[in-house]
């Protein structure tokens, strides 16, 4: 909750926003209510879970991660993420933070495969997702309306098979 005065700096900045599920600005409110759902959340009483992605030398916020739509009987999920402040764009926490999930989908919840939607003008995105283990699956086509025009989504997914390929059990991820 500490991290509200931060989120709200760049919550609402279109060149943030253009990227997520939607682009309406969200007040204070509706996102300290978020927080609170969100640091209270049981990955399989509530179908979700978010982190906070921090800096570990400085402490500072950088952004979330999460996965959603956890489905038990089919040991899935959807994956999120956002970098909040543009000039931590680029440097690595996306992807690391990515894999930090992902370890978390496999080899702490057990699931067997995770997704994720992304636009198709989103390439920094893919190309983070893709060095963390995500392969495109397919497009679903003109799934996006943004700043007055379609877009295909990007749909990319993972399989634990794959992950334990690259990670097997007692590797760490993420970067120190
Ligand atoms: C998507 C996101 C999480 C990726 O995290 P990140 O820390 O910026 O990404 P990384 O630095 O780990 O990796 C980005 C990669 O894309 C490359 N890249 C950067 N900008 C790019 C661009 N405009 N086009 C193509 N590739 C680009 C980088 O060079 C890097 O690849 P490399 O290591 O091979 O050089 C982050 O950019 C973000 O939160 N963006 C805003 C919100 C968003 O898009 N969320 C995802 C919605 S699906």
């Amino acid at each position: 909750m500490e991290d509200l005065d931060n989120i709200m700096k760049y919550w609402n900045t279109l060149e943030l926003r253009q990227y997520l599920d939607n682009q309406m600005p969200m007040s204070r409110n509706t996102e300290h209510q978020w927080l609170e759902r969100s640091t209270t959340m049981d990955p399989w009483r509530d179908g979700g879970m978010t982190l906070a992605v921090e800096d570990k030398k400085t402490g500072e916020f950088l952004g979330t991660v999460s996965l959603f739509r956890i489905q038990k009987q089919h040991k899935r999920a959807e994956f999120g993420i956002a970098i909040h402040k543009p000039e931590n764009l680029g440097k690595g926490y996306g992807t690391d933070a990515t894999r930090v999930m992902l370890w978390i989908a496999f080899q702490i919840l057990g699931l067997n495969s995770v997704y994720l939607i992304t636009l198709d003008t989103n390439e920094r995105a893919q190309r983070a997702y893709e060095k963390a283990g995500f392969r495109k699956a397919g497009i679903f086509r003109q799934g996006a309306f943004v700043k007055g025009a379609f877009h295909d989504f990007i749909i990319m997914d993972i399989l634990k098979e794959e992950f334990l390929k690259e990670y097997p059990p007692g590797t760490e991820v993420g970067s120190p």
